[in-house]
């Protein structure tokens, strides 16, 4: 009876991953790709990890821009890694690409934060590759139409938003809009928070300058708009991920839609993040709902901040460990002009949460 209950539960748990809502984040297991595959055949594409039928359409028409989304897919990895090292949710979850956990084949926030950095990440890294002039379809972005103000004029090489946002969009939102996949409330909500995505990567657009002139006087200056670092988006998008909106799907007129859960009043914004299912508080380990739990995460034990002892252990408590650090110390100039150190260990108190 048992093995029963046990085996249901696999093939339930089975169809939930399969059709499950984090189909459209699949593709991120290209960052598994080897580097070993070229990538410059079209038959590479179907080799490739996580893909559905239309991106595979779209790789072997666009082969030449396969390395970048590869290229892509593990920045965004990195970056949603390191922007929520300090959380109880922390995103290492995500290495588990194409198939992932509850964590992110339900329509929670946390999923919310992944389809929008993963729809930022793979615009920035198109519009960055533009101007390195390997890729045949984009160069440098346009010169800005405004007139230069005084002290500057345009040059260099603009990041190319436009193409990166077009051919971005175009691959990373391929699985949403497939007939028959997914539920609409699911997909509706997947193009929304992607579409945030694009948006704080509009947003992050900021004028870079390069000075001339005699010696560095910058009398001179050139200027181009250029992106922000992909962690400054995903800084940006960690906020809106903690002011994250609950929908829910309801008629309205004549068509369903995504409205906010508590103040049905007002539409949602084109800026804030959404999400359909609640999520777990994370501080227990429970498969059934997505948490991995905290126990054994390190903690900071004066910091105040979700990285603290106390709000990162729940309560719970936590465990000092000793912990050896090597630092280069005792350092010494030689003219001319080289520097030595020597290795110096030092012990340093470390906590993990019980
Ligand atoms: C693809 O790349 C590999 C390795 O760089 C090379 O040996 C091969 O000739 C290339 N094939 C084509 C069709 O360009
Ligand atoms: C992230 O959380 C998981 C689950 O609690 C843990 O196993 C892992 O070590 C954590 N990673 C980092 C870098 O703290
Ligand atoms: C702990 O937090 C404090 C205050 O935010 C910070 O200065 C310190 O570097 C942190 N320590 C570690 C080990 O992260
Ligand atoms: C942490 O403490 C500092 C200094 O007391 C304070 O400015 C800051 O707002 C606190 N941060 C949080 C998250 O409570």
């Amino acid at each position: 009876m048992k093995a029963k209950v046990q085996f249901l539960w696999t093939v339930f748990l089975s169809l939930v991953l399969q059709t499950g809502l984090g189909y459209a984040i699949k593709w991120l297991a290209l960052s598994k790709t080897p580097s070993v595959l070229a990538l410059n055949q079209t038959q590479h594409c179907k080799q490739l990890e996580g893909l559905v039928s239309s991106q595979v359409q779209l790789c072997r028409s666009n082969l030449e821009l396969m390395q970048t989304i590869v290229q892509a897919a593990r920045e965004a990895m990195k970056t949603c890694r390191k922007a929520f090292s300090d959380m109880r949710w922390n995103c290492s979850s995500i290495e588990r690409a194409p198939n992932y956990l509850l964590d992110l084949e339900r329509g929670t926030r946390e999923s919310a934060f992944v389809y929008a950095l993963s729809a930022a990440a793979i615009s920035h890294t198109i519009a960055r590759a533009c101007t390195t002039g390997d890729l045949p379809g984009c160069s440098c972005g346009p010169v800005p139409g405004e007139t230069p103000g005084p002290g500057y004029r345009w040059g260099g090489c603009a990041d190319n938003l436009n193409y990166g946002l077009l051919m971005g969009a175009k691959f990373s939102d391929a699985p949403m809009k497939v007939k028959k996949t997914g539920s609409q409330a699911n997909k509706l909500m997947h193009l929304h928070n992607s579409e945030v995505g694009r948006q704080a990567l509009r947003a992050s657009l900021e004028m870079k300058c390069k000075c001339h002139g005699v010696s560095g006087s910058c009398s001179i200056k050139t200027c181009w708009k250029g992106l922000q670092e992909l962690r400054d988006v995903a800084q940006d998008l960690k906020t809106k991920y903690l002011s994250a909106t609950k929908v829910v799907h309801r008629p309205m007129g004549n068509r369903k839609h995504l409205v906010p859960k508590d103040l049905d009043i007002r539409p949602v914004q084109d800026t804030e993040l959404i999400y359909l299912q609640s999520s777990p508080d994370f501080c227990m380990k429970n498969e059934k709902v997505g948490s991995h739990g905290t126990q054994d995460r390190q903690c900071n034990k004066t910091s105040n901040g979700s990285d603290s002892c106390d709000l990162m252990c729940c309560g719970r408590g936590y465990n000092p460990y000793m912990d050896k650090v090597v630092e280069r110390c005792h350092c010494k100039y030689h003219w001319c002009c080289y520097v030595t150190c020597k290795k110096c260990e030092r012990i340093v108190e470390r906590y993990v949460c019980k």
